[in-house]
């Protein structure tokens, strides 16, 4: 029974229905000032039934429901009388998933992150939130800040994230989350916790020590919660050291509900719940998807605990409140659901706009980039489907694009995508957006002679490649939920199809669409290399605007990208001994602990491909001048930075100065953590003062290390140097300074 229900439900992730008519939609009417969401949604538990309290706290046990032209993946239905809406969820992190319908597919939430901006990453989020608003879905169920990249770069999800790093995912995200929350939905962060990898993803134990997991996985958390004031927290498919985290009183009730005061509730991720009692008692407000353990159809219901005493009626209160509050503090309560209409053009502007600030020129060897249209005759597209389309993320992060995909292929599952865990994958398609790197490219040269060979067959590849003033390889790598890559080479000829092209024409770019790192053996042949991510359906025109100059790049890496699996905390991914087994296995996180990432590279003194931070621009930037001003004693500690930014090149662009702190020795931090950074854009020869404040105050706890033994972050005792740069290895020591001295 159970096995048919998730096989059936995850077996619709890869559906792509067709295009459908879309149009404008208007933004929801601000909410009128209204009481405490707390008062407010004490006075409506107050009003309920038993039976109107337990409706609530699960799903319905029915996936079908009647709103729009499309369904939301989760339903819980309301209370007319109280006027308390149905509960309408619908993911994704990179647009509206694909079986709620059609809709704008955004770069990877990857790229977003890789902007460093914030600002855009709003505009990220607005997409999301103004079409599932539309769609009639009032729950978003996508705001994934796992540290994913950090941890297991062959992670399947990379794509959804934002990043190795717990400030610049935290913030990203929170972004995400403000913006959908400002269309009246509910803002869901996820998969809590330490859901770091997709192999035996339901049956994966993290194995991590307090102050690690406080200083990286739960810091990403706490820092998106806090700015957001997100009111949804989706607890993950594994165990954190042999507790599932649907049912982990320390992760529940403890972090996330008594220590960051969290005031919203914790809904269970798809058949992540494995108990009635222990796991409302350990935090768990909403079981989804249904209710076969709440609803007692896979033992004791809370029904039957609470009229046994096993579990005190005030916990079900508590878990309603949560509910209702969140409704009311978010939008769902005071904006009712309506179906609108998505303003097709303008997200799809946003889309391109995204990728033009997020993907990373990694190489431009010989500044072929960007490209003259007037004095290149012709060009060879060479590989990645680049004639029909770009490449996107599979699982519950596909998006339908608007216009419908231009190819789909079957899906290159890993061995070890098996049993319900890899069904995510097995069901999905590779799905590729109707964006045509051939076309945008002709669009933007008429002049040239563009030619597409596919790269399967190499002579012919290098044919043209020889013949051509110019050659752009587009790679691919498909990832998607219930998959975790077998290693970071490109699939298939894809390496050998690099070498073949640079070796026949010294002129090449190579284009990578990837979930996230790969290796690049090919590196030293190819001139100019730019990472597009899942480029979105608007990838092709921002990939053309850039290599032609139209688009100065300014993204910057937000994982590193390894030179080999060797050098990663586990060059071997864990699974299970026996395949067949849904025991629970080991994954041992103390190896890096709180070194995530680049920490990790940092701390172990390995040179990575391309650092964390990392990314070129067709103009030159200095960063000067850094004058560190340490808070007064007695102050907050904390300190201001000032320097100059100045645009040392001949066209307008933009840089990331980024600010790391090195902890005084002996504490056990890592050899830097990043604490702040600034996007500065400038024309040619301009410069700009910036100032940065640093301050042990804020909630990302820059100047502080967890503390296990009094439960509490704690500041350093000794000297702090700040480090200033544009990518975590290339940074000058700004200062130092002596928190109280
Ligand atoms: C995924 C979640 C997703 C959910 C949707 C699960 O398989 O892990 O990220 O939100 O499906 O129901």
């Amino acid at each position: 029974m159970r096995k048919f229900v998730l096989a059936s439900l995850l077996g619709g992730m890869a559906f792509i229905p067709a295009c459908s008519n879309i149009t404008f939609n208007s933004k929801p009417t601000p909410p009128p000032p209204s009481q405490d969401p707390d008062q407010q949604a004490d006075q409506l538990v107050a009003q309920m039934t038993l039976g109107e309290k337990l409706q609530l706290v699960h799903g319905a046990l029915t996936i079908q429901n009647p709103v729009g032209p499309g369904k939301a993946e989760e339903w819980v239905p309301g209370i007319p009388r109280l006027e308390i809406p149905d509960l309408l969820y619908g993911d994704g992190p990179v647009g509206v998933y694909s079986s709620i319908g059609p809709a704008t597919a955004l770069p990877s939430s990857l790229a977003s992150a890789a902007s460093w901006d914030t600002a855009e990453a709003y505009k990220y989020g607005l997409v999301i939130g103004t079409e599932l608003r539309a769609y009639g879905m009032n729950v978003w169920l996508g705001g994934n800040v796992n540290l994913t990249s950090g941890r297991e770069p062959r992670d399947g999800r990379t794509f959804e994230t934002a990043g190795e790093d717990p400030l610049l995912a935290g913030s990203i995200k929170a972004q995400h989350l403000l913006a959908v929350q400002s269309q009246d939905l509910i803002g869901t962060l996820k998969h809590y916790a330490l859901n770091d990898g997709e192999t035996g993803r339901f049956q994966a134990n993290a194995i991590i020590g307090d102050r690690a997991a406080r200083e990286s996985d739960l810091l990403a958390f706490e820092i998106a919660l806090k700015e957001s004031n997100a009111q949804s927290v989706m607890c993950s498919y594994n165990l954190v050291n042999s507790v599932y985290a649907c049912q982990h009183g320390d992760l529940l009730n403890g972090v996330l509900k008594t220590g960051w005061e969290f005031p919203g509730f914790v809904a269970s991720d798809a058949f992540a719940t494995h108990s009635s009692v222990d796991s409302a008692l350990a935090g768990l407000d909403q079981e989804q998807i249904g209710g076969y353990y709440f609803g007692g159809v896979w033992g004791p219901s809370l029904e039957s605990a609470i009229g046994s005493g096993q579990m005190p009626v005030s916990r079900l209160d508590n878990m309603v409140h949560r509910i209702v509050r969140a409704m009311i503090a978010a939008g769902p309560f005071s904006h009712p659901v309506a179906i609108g209409t998505i303003d097709a053009a303008g997200d799809a502007a946003i889309a391109r706009e995204i990728l033009e600030q997020g993907a990373v020129l990694l190489k431009n060897g010989s500044s072929l980039l960007p490209l003259d249209a007037a004095n290149t005759s012709s060009i060879a597209i060479i590989g990645g489907h680049a004639d029909v389309g770009v490449i996107s993320g599979g699982g519950s992060a596909q998006v339908s694009p608007i216009g419908g995909a231009s190819l789909t292929l079957p899906p290159e599952c890993p061995p070890t995508a098996t049993g319900i865990s890899g069904l995510a994958c097995l069901n999905s398609s590779e799905v590729y957006d109707p964006s045509s790197p051939l076309a945008a490219v002709r669009a933007r040269a008429p002049n040239a002679s563009v030619q597409f060979a596919d790269g399967a067959d190499l002579n012919a590849a290098a044919a043209l490649a020889r013949t051509s003033t110019v050659a752009i390889v587009f790679v691919t790598q498909w990832t998607s939920e219930g998959m975790d890559l077998p290693g970071l080479n490109l699939s298939g000829n894809q390496d050998a199809l690099v070498s073949a092209v640079s070796a026949a024409n010294p002129h090449t770019i190579v284009v990578i669409e990837s979930g996230g790192a790969v290796l690049m053996p090919w590196l030293a042949g190819a001139d100019a290399v730019l990472e597009a991510w899942y480029p979105g359906q608007q990838g092709a025109q921002a990939i053309a605007r850039i290599l032609f100059g139209d688009v100065n790049p300014s993204g910057k890496l937000p994982i590193t990208f390894p030179g080999s699996v060797a050098d990663l905390p586990r060059p071997v991914i864990p699974q299970p001994a026996d395949p067949t087994s849904t025991s629970p296995f080991d994954v041992d996180y103390t190896i890096e602990g709180l070194n995530v990432g680049y920490k990790w590279f940092d701390e172990q003194n390995i040179q990575p491909l391309f650092p964390f931070g990392f990314g070129l621009s067709y103009t030159t930037f200095s960063i000067s001048n850094p004058v560190l001003t340490p808070n007064a004693a007695g102050a907050s500690p904390g300190f201001q930075l000032s320097f100059t930014v100045k645009n040392t090149g001949a066209v307008a662009g933009a840089e990331v100065a980024q600010v790391y702190l090195g902890f005084p020795p002996g504490i056990g931090e890592p050899p830097r953590r990043l604490v702040a950074w600034k996007k500065v854009h400038l024309d040619p020869g301009a410069q700009e003062q910036d100032t940065i404040t640093v301050s042990a105050s804020d909630f990302s706890h820059p100047l502080s290390y967890w503390d296990s033994s009094s439960g509490s972050w704690q500041m350093g005792t000794g000297v702090y140097t700040v480090y200033l740069g544009n990518s975590s290895r290339n940074l000058s020591v700004a200062g130092t300074f002596t928190p109280g001295h």
